[in-house]
């Protein structure tokens, strides 16, 4: 393992592996320090010879996996993606489908890393603030790795994703309040409580999870990066991830080059960096969340600036679509590719829609969509836009009749 310091990603201060995540000296955020010339080379042949799920990385990963607590997340498909390709002019279009994860989203792999990390770290309480999905994942692995499990989540989630989370039986929060004021909570409690917030206390090692999409998606493509990778924001930290995955490869010799350009999608009703992007302005205003994507409702996304700064230099675009727009992205990869995606995919399929319309997209180029969650846990956005079954008396004639002619 090449984990060897925290650095601040603002001052550049070093500390030790613990459990920290703010810098002393600046208030900037922690990330974690690898040493790259240690790392056993070639580098893509350890991965290929690992196990068939994100630890096949686990050389630049913050902690060892543990098998024993493993819900084995990552390894999902890279689909290429022919019938919505031709529907948007894209040849090379390809859907990186994560919402086949153990808890059904991309969070299992940032909660796979967090959660080992935080046995090491002897915590018997792991927690987080979630606007859905990271709760449902941590009530599974604590169950798996025997913690207890405390999740706050903001009032009105979606039931499916409540239900799904419940199953688990974690102790959960519904806070009379909106994602921001149930982070704020989590950081205060963190700071009087040890417990295990995944992606408070332990989010400097969380998020490098995120980094096994870049990782993944580079070796499905025959280890290169891809030219274009569209990706939907919350607090903006899987955008960031895929792109430090990328380039961690290209450092330590296993892509020649990444040219990637990052888009990030949002929902009109919470678009704090796609408002920012729009006005060239470099700080993100907070807003208040209104929107049917409550996966990606923060107002006050905490990598916001770094996703702006990163677009900014390699040519990606930030862009909002409506909820409307959501809901047709739902059914258009549905009905092209045969995924079942939830509100947040819609926004990535609804943005990424507009980029190709607007010609950001040369013929030739890779394109990957990430599709971060299951479409059964927003069960309720398509329930007013699909057909009913047609009802039929179990005959012949009444099948002919009523049946045939829709078919055909
Ligand atoms: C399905 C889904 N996709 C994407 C995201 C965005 O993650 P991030 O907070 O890293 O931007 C989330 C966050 O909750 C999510 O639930
Ligand atoms: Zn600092």
């Amino acid at each position: 393992m090449s984990a060897q310091q925290l650095k601040c990603r603002e001052c550049g201060a070093v500390y030790p592996l613990d459990p920290i995540f703010v810098c002393e000296r600046c208030f900037g955020p922690l990330e974690v320090l690898y040493d790259y010339d240690t790392l056993p080379r070639p580098l893509q042949r350890t991965f290929e010879a690992g196990p068939k799920s994100m630890w096949r990385y686990e050389p630049l990963l913050p902690s060892r996996r543990d098998p024993e607590i493993d819900l084995a997340p990552g390894f999902s498909p890279l689909l290429h993606a022919l019938r919505l390709g031709r529907k948007l002019g894209l040849e090379r279009l390809y859907i990186k489908n994560d919402s086949v994860n153990p808890t059904w989203s991309f969070k299992d792999r940032v909660v796979g890393v967090a959660i080992v990390t935080a046995k090491h770290f002897g915590f018997d309480v792991a927690a987080c603030a979630s606007t859905g999905n990271l709760a449902n994942a941590v009530a599974a692995h604590a169950a798996r790795a025997g913690m207890r499990a405390c999740v706050f989540i903001p009032r009105g989630l979606e039931r499916g994703k409540v239900l799904a989370t419940s199953v688990y039986r974690p102790t959960i929060v519904e806070v009379d309040g909106n994602y921001d004021e149930v982070n704020r909570l989590c950081a205060q409690i963190a700071e009087e409580h040890r417990w295990a917030f995944v992606n408070v206390n332990l989010r400097p090692y969380y998020s490098e999870g995120g980094k096994t999409l870049g990782f993944e998606v580079a070796e499905q493509l025959g280890w290169r990066a891809p030219d274009h990778v569209v990706v939907p924001i919350a607090s903006g930290s899987l955008l960031v991830k895929i792109h430090k995955g990328l380039s961690e490869l290209h450092r330590t010799g296993v892509i020649p080059s990444v040219r990637t350009k990052t888009h990030g999608a949002q929902a009109e009703g919470c678009a704090p960096v796609a408002n920012a992007f729009a006005a060239g302005q470099d700080q993100i205003q907070p807003v208040k969340p209104q929107t049917i994507a409550r996966s990606l409702a923060i107002g006050d996304p905490a990598d916001g600036r770094y996703v702006l700064r990163l677009a900014r230099e390699n040519g990606g675009r930030i862009l909002a679509v409506s909820d409307e727009e959501i809901v047709e992205g739902i059914s258009l990869l549905a009905e092209t590719e045969g995924v079942f995606t939830e509100t947040a995919g819609g926004v990535t399929v609804g943005v990424l829609r507009r980029l190709a319309e607007e010609g950001v997209f040369g013929p030739e180029e890779v394109v990957v969509a990430y599709i971060t969650g299951m479409g059964l846990k927003t069960a309720e956005a398509v329930e007013d836009v699909v057909a009913p079954p047609i009802a039929i008396r179990p005959t012949l004639r009444d099948f002919e009749s009523n049946v045939l002619s829709l078919v055909r």
